[in-house]
């Protein structure tokens, strides 16, 4: 019995720390967004440098291709991939991390 309780619950810490990997963390995203990409981006709808990230999820953009969970994560690794003469690729630079692009997802899909 005792044997079974730990299994469980190592078994339920591996899936809350694996979830927390996967769904990124909206409150650390937040501040990332603030540190990264206020330069160039609004939450309010208007257009900055770059489009605004106001319910950017689920945007079908024309550059930046079909904005869903996938489309954002794979826009944040690299957006030349998605659309070669990007400005964002031109003017930033930094790589970022995947838990950095989790999070940044996470955030981006309550706006
Ligand atoms: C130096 C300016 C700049 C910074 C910093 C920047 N972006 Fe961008 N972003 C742009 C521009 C310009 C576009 C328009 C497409 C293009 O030319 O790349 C864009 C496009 C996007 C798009 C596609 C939106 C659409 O509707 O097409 C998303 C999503 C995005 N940026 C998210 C982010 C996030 C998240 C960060 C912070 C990690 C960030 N950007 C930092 C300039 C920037």
């Amino acid at each position: 019995m005792k044997k079974f309780v730990v299994f469980a619950v190592s078994m339920a810490i591996m899936a809350i720390s694996s979830s927390a990997v996967i769904a990124g963390d909206a409150t650390k995203g937040a501040k990332l967004y603030k540190k990264k990409c206020k330069a160039c981006h609004t939450i309010d709808g208007k257009k900055k440098v770059g489009p605004t990230l106001k319910g950017v999820l689920g945007r079908d953009s024309k550059n930046a291709g079909k904005l869903d969970e996938a489309g954002l994560t794979t826009w944040l690794k690299d957006p030349k991939k998605v659309f070669p003469k990007s400005k964002m690729a031109k003017l930033f630079k930094k790589k970022l991390k995947d838990g950095e692009i989790a999070d940044l997802v996470a955030y981006l899909k309550t706006l």
